[in-house]
């Protein structure tokens, strides 16, 4: 297929690109600057420099295309992560961005859209397994997945061929920044663990996200989970990770005080115990990672060789 990405310079995107290319898909990706451009090129992708928010522009660059892959965001790095304006900047991508995209597509004649969405929009299930109908929450930080997801169903809807959304868990792997801060942390004996320790965490590894994409081009329209196997506690996700670094954690935080910061950090305190059966089902696509425990040891064999 002719594969059209958005946010293919970010951080799934970085694994994404490479895995489309090495399925045999030709990728054309979004290029906000020279360095981008020249980092796709060298992957085996063509570069293309447009706004993500020029629907008419959009348009001339996706026609041609079999499916526009968006994973346009703006999340703030931890830092920046209870900033008002930083999460404003990622709704607008998310909320505008995916909105042009699915107009673009529509307007080219693109058959497939695939769009990044998470599935911290689920509500707390406690250790109950939860699929794609499961009750979802809207609290603010949610607004601009929900828009996304609604764009590419439209998309589908208005006869634009197969929307899908990809509901991806927390990931984590060489290339996420949060995660390499996470993994730093750990080997400084402190793990992050937000909300109740036994509270389940749906994760993914970043090169089974990345497949995951290449599988949702084989998928029917809907929504899907992009999450491992096996959802670990919070408690065994850090311990995970600090087996990982060779350090023993000596400190967890900020645990149930995190409860603290109400709905700005609910996508981090909720427990979610999120299954991946429909994807599988769908596509056949199977996470190299089963669980966090592969994960964190494929990633530190990276980040610490
Ligand atoms: N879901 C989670 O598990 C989670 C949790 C906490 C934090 N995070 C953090 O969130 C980040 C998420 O990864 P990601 O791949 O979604 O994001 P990312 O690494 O920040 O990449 C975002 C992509 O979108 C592009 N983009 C951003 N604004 C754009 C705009 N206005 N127009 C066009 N393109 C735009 C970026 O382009 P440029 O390359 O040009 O910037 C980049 O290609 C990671 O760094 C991770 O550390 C994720």
């Amino acid at each position: 297929m002719r594969v059209f990405v958005t946010g293919g310079t970010g951080a799934i995107g970085g694994h994404a690109v490479p895995a489309l290319l090495a399925a045999g898909h030709a990728v054309t990706a979004l290029a906000r600057t020279p360095a981008k451009a020249a980092a796709l090129e060298r992957q085996g992708a063509a570069p293309v420099r447009v706004s993500l928010f020029d629907r008419e522009a959009l348009a001339s660059a996706f026609a041609g295309h079999d499916a526009v892959v968006n994973l346009a965001s703006a999340i703030p790095p931890m830092s920046r992560f209870m900033s008002t304006q930083a999460m404003r900047d990622n709704h607008r991508v998310r909320d505008q961005g995916s909105a042009a995209v699915a107009d673009a597509a529509l307007a080219a004649g693109v058959g497939r859209v695939v769009q990044e969405s998470v599935c911290m929009v689920y509500r707390d299930q406690g250790d109950r397994w939860i699929d794609e109908d499961a009750p979802v929450d809207r609290y603010p930080l949610t607004r601009g997945n929900f828009a996304a997801e609604s764009n590419a169903h439209r998309f589908t809807q208005e006869g634009g061929g197969a929307g899908v959304a990809l509901r991806f868990g927390w990931f984590y792997g060489p290339g996420a920044l949060h995660s390499e801060q996470m993994y730093a942390l750990a080997g400084r004996h402190v793990g992050l663990v937000f909300g109740r320790p036994g509270g389940y965490v749906s994760a993914i590894h970043m090169a089974d996200a990345a497949t995951a994409v290449v599988a949702a081009l084989e998928a029917p329209a809907g929504t899907y989970n992009v999450v491992d196997d096996e959802p670990l506690t919070k408690r065994d996700f850090a311990d995970a990770l600090a087996r990982a670094t060779g350090a023993r954690m000596w400190l967890r935080v900020p645990g149930r005080a995190a409860h603290l910061f109400g709905h700005r950090l609910t996508s981090l305190t909720r427990s979610l115990r999120v299954a991946n059966a429909r994807l599988r089902a769908s596509t056949g696509w199977t996470p190299r990672h089963p669980s966090a425990r592969e994960g964190w040891r494929a990633t530190a064999a990276v980040l610490t060789p």
